[in-house]
């Protein structure tokens, strides 16, 4: 069958919308028409690169007749406004994680997707890595057994630049804070178990990011209406660094290492069976490269490694197989992740709270 070319908007073309942009320039099946940006002179800069032409206003991606989706890749905050206007106004939106950083902003979005022609994508870029995928199918195919317990971990020491102090990726106001802003292997374990019933939030280790001090860890332990339970760990601060997410059944478990890039079975604790979180050796090279190295946001014009040009790719196919009334990952339960990490997000808040007010100089010696 002859398929056309998908007709892509790029929203943002900082780091990742550079890194969005191109790739889709790189592939046959996505025609890149337009860039947009508030910063004119970067759109003009992304645009003549992905031979698209530059727009500086955002109401213009929704009147155009020659989009049929735009992908957004501004700063979080931005992204459940921007989702809404486009899918209200008819286009598909492939949207940056996190798809919103308020539980009703994520409603409502979920609500205009409902509503909408357009399809909604979210950029859980983790669920299409070819390794990661195929331990979810595993999962869900019942290889597995009944699922019992999930384990998802991201933690590095994250550096902070110096002189960042305004940046966005730094300001939880903007960003929705650590869980949020990377939410990739909260929503794994969400989107393996489904929307979890309970949910239990310890964040502390305070450390000083840009002007603030903000909790650099967070641990939550999850329960599920089936009965099964799953841990999830988040640290900025780990000198021993930790990247895994883990799926037991009652028959077998598999596990995906992301800094050795290998995803192992077990059952009863010897490995059965192993393969690679890219079908690539250069992809999986560049990931247990990059993960040994320092580790710091990107910053807007930062080229990131290989491997995130290797997922950027996988998950081209899967917006490229949504577009196409196929079954998609990035379809899956769109709002759940974000749903939870805003819960545990709301749990961290209401707990400096309470131990702001027990230490407040008003309560001394009551
Ligand atoms: N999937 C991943 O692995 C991954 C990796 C990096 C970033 N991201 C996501 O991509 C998004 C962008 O991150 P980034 O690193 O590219 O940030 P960035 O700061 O480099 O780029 C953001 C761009 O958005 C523009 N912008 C800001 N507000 C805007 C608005 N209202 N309308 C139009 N343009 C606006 C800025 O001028 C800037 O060019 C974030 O949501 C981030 O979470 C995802």
């Amino acid at each position: 069958m002859h398929f056309t070319p998908i007709r892509v908007a790029v929203l943002g073309s900082g780091f990742f919308g550079n890194t969005l942009a191109m790739a889709c320039k790189d592939h046959d099946d996505f025609d890149v028409v337009a860039i947009c940006d508030l910063d004119a002179a970067s759109a003009h800069e992304l645009a003549g690169r992905a031979g698209a032409r530059a727009i500086s206003d955002p109401a213009e991606l929704a009147t155009a007749t020659d989009i049929d989706l735009v992908m957004i890749a501004t700063p979080n905050h931005t992204h459940a406004t921007a989702t809404m206007a486009l899918l209200q106004a008819g286009k598909s939106v492939f949207v940056e994680k996190p798809l919103a950083i308020t539980a009703e902003d994520a409603l409502a979005v979920m609500a205009a997707a409902a509503l909408s022609e357009g399809r909604l994508l979210v950029g859980h870029v983790e669920r299409t890595m070819p390794g990661i995928k195929r331990l979810f199918l595993e999962a869900r195919s019942g290889a597995l057994g009944t699922l019992l317990e999930g384990y998802g971990s991201r933690s590095r020491l994250v550096h902070v630049p110096e002189g960042a102090e305004d940046w966005w990726k730094l300001d939880r106001s903007r960003s929705g804070g650590e869980l949020l802003h990377e939410i990739h292997e909260l929503d794994l374990l969400t989107w393996v178990f489904g929307e979890p019933v309970e949910i239990r939030t310890t964040a502390g280790a305070p450390r000083p990011v840009g002007t603030r001090v903000e909790d650099s860890v967070h641990k939550t332990t999850l329960k599920f209406a089936s009965g099964a339970v799953a841990y999830h760990e988040l640290s900025t601060s780990a000198h021993v660094p930790d990247w895994k997410f883990r799926v037991s059944g009652t028959e077998a478990a598999v596990e995906a290492d992301l800094r050795t890039a290998v995803v192992r079975r077990f059952v009863d604790g010897v490995v059965t069976e192993q393969w690679g979180i890219f079908d690539s050796e250069r992809a999986n090279d560049s990931l247990r490269e990059s993960s040994q190295k320092k580790q710091s946001y990107n910053a807007a014009g930062a080229v990131g490694p290989y491997w995130m040009q290797a997922a950027v790719e996988s998950e081209l196919l899967e917006i490229l197989a949504a577009m196409r009334g196929q079954d998609s990952v990035l379809l899956e339960s769109p709002a759940t992740a974000v749903l939870a990490g805003v819960e545990a997000m709301a749990q961290a808040e209401a707990a400096r709270a309470v131990a702001k007010i027990e230490s407040s100089p008003a309560l001394a010696g009551v």
